[in-house]
């Protein structure tokens, strides 16, 4: 099958991210001349870090405020707290929240040390405070080896909303270097699923390298399945794949 989604291939990840950073200021700008905020859906992992950089650079030298933005991050670890340096609550204020003028108040991510038992009540409430800001306006996204968005992992329904997840061993594999062991990785997290990543209004996925070319071919041009998540992007109606040449480079057009 051949992708309809459109496919954005850039020279490479600056010039890709400049152009992803040039619509999310467009949108955060708009908004705030009428007076509306802009909600984010932010990832982590490395590849939106180039992203990020731009980012605080526009908020550094163009003028680009974050007081209007709100955040959610699609995921966070089971097990860690918000000061554990492989956190994604650590890696996104390392990464960003530190260097803009967001409000704290305005930045959302699961908890990492919710107790079994309140698990289903803190993912409805991450869902409620979605929706009670009035949805994502624009979601960041990057794509798994297993093909997961968010932590997604192969076998997740389309409709899935915010829930814990088990990682699957490929994806606990790929974040053992920066955990210092595989045992030392989490086995579970909590993730917005496919179907809360779904109704943002508008997603960009973004995938740098050739370590990143099978999955993005798959995601294109396989099946939509829930063996690949980011398949069911094919469904969306303002999705776009944004991809340097190396993850580009295995896709037939
Ligand atoms: C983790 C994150 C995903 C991210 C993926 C890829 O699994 N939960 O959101 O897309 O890593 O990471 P990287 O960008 O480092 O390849």
């Amino acid at each position: 099958m051949i992708a309809t989604t459109p496919v954005i291939v850039f020279s490479s990840c600056t010039d890709a991210c400049r152009h992803v950073a040039a619509e999310i200021s467009q949108l955060i700008r708009e908004r705030e001349t009428l007076g509306l905020p802009t909600v984010l859906g932010l990832a982590t992992g490395g590849t939106p870090i180039p992203l990020y950089q731009e980012l605080i650079r526009l908020h550094r030298e163009e003028g680009l405020s974050f007081r209007n933005v709100t955040t959610f991050n699609l995921d966070e670890y089971l097990g860690l707290d918000r000061d554990h340096p492989e956190s994604y609550w650590s890696f996104m204020h390392r990464n960003l929240f530190d260097h803009v003028d967001i409000l704290p108040s305005n930045v959302h991510l699961p908890s990492g040390i919710v107790s079994p038992s309140e698990i289903p009540a803190h993912c409805q409430a991450y869902e409620d405070a979605i929706a009670s800001a009035g949805g994502i306006d624009f979601q960041i996204l990057g794509i798994g080896r297993t093909g997961h968005i968010g932590f997604n992992e192969p076998g997740t329904p389309a409709d899935a909303r915010t829930q814990k997840i088990h990682l699957d061993p490929i994806t606990r594999q790929d974040a053992a270097p920066s955990f210092g062991g595989l045992d030392k990785v989490p086995t579970e997290a909590i993730t917005m699923g496919c179907g809360t990543i779904l109704d943002a209004r508008r997603i960009a996925l973004l995938a740098w390298g050739d370590k990143k070319a099978s999955i993005v071919k798959a995601a294109l041009e396989g099946p939509i399945t829930n063996e690949v998540s980011a398949s069911f992007l094919r469904n969306h109606p303002n999705a776009t794949f944004i991809l340097d040449a190396e993850a580009a480079s295995s896709l037939s057009q």
